[in-house]
């Protein structure tokens, strides 16, 4: 199994174009925002990726809002290994840094909550992250018709 022998870690900068591939075929599909290559250039100290023998299968990123909220985004798994608990390992990593920095509430917004839910977070109305919406939301050009759905877990 892959996820076996599949290693989680930081992002390196020579991971950025391998991200980009990843997050940009789901992002074709709507499935999830694009990130120019420039962006997850700019943001890699905090993404983390998935390794099964040398290759990147998987990643997703930390952002950062107060200092006990944080949001996990940008979750992607290849097409070949998807459900083989690669997911499950990156938000595991994701949540352990997370909650070892002293965050105390982690939230996404996404359009799998089945995935989401079986980790453990639960619906939550997006008027509760007001910094979510600041900070990126009115760059989206979904903005007036979001549809993604906000989830949240306490570490
Ligand atoms: C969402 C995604 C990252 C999940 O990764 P994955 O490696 O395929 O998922 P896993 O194998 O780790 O699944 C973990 C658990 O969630 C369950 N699960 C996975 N997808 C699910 C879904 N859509 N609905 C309900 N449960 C789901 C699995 O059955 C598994 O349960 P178990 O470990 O208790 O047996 C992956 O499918 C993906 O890249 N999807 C496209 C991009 C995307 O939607 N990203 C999320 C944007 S926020």
């Amino acid at each position: 199994m892959p996820a076996a022998t599949t290693s989680v870690r930081n992002a390196r900068l020579a991971d950025a174009s391998a991200i980009s591939q990843i997050t940009a075929s789901y992002a074709g599909k709507g499935l999830m925002l694009k990130r120019p290559v420039e962006n997850i250039i700019e943001d890699i100290r905090n993404f983390f990726v998935a390794e099964y023998q040398g290759k990147v299968i998987g990643c997703c990123a930390v952002a950062f809002y107060t200092e006990r909220l944080a949001e996990i985004r940008s979750l992607a798994v290849v097409e070949e290994f998807k459900g083989a608990r690669i997911g499950r390992l990156l938000i595991e990593k994701a949540e352990s840094v997370l909650g070892e920095e002293g965050v105390r509430e982690v939230f996404v917004l996404t359009l799998n909550p089945g995935f989401f839910g079986r980790m453990g977070y639960k619906d939550i109305d997006k008027e509760y992250f007001p910094q979510k919406i600041w900070r990126d939301c009115t760059n989206c050009p979904k903005l007036m018709a979001c549809d993604e759905i906000a989830m949240v877990r306490k570490l």
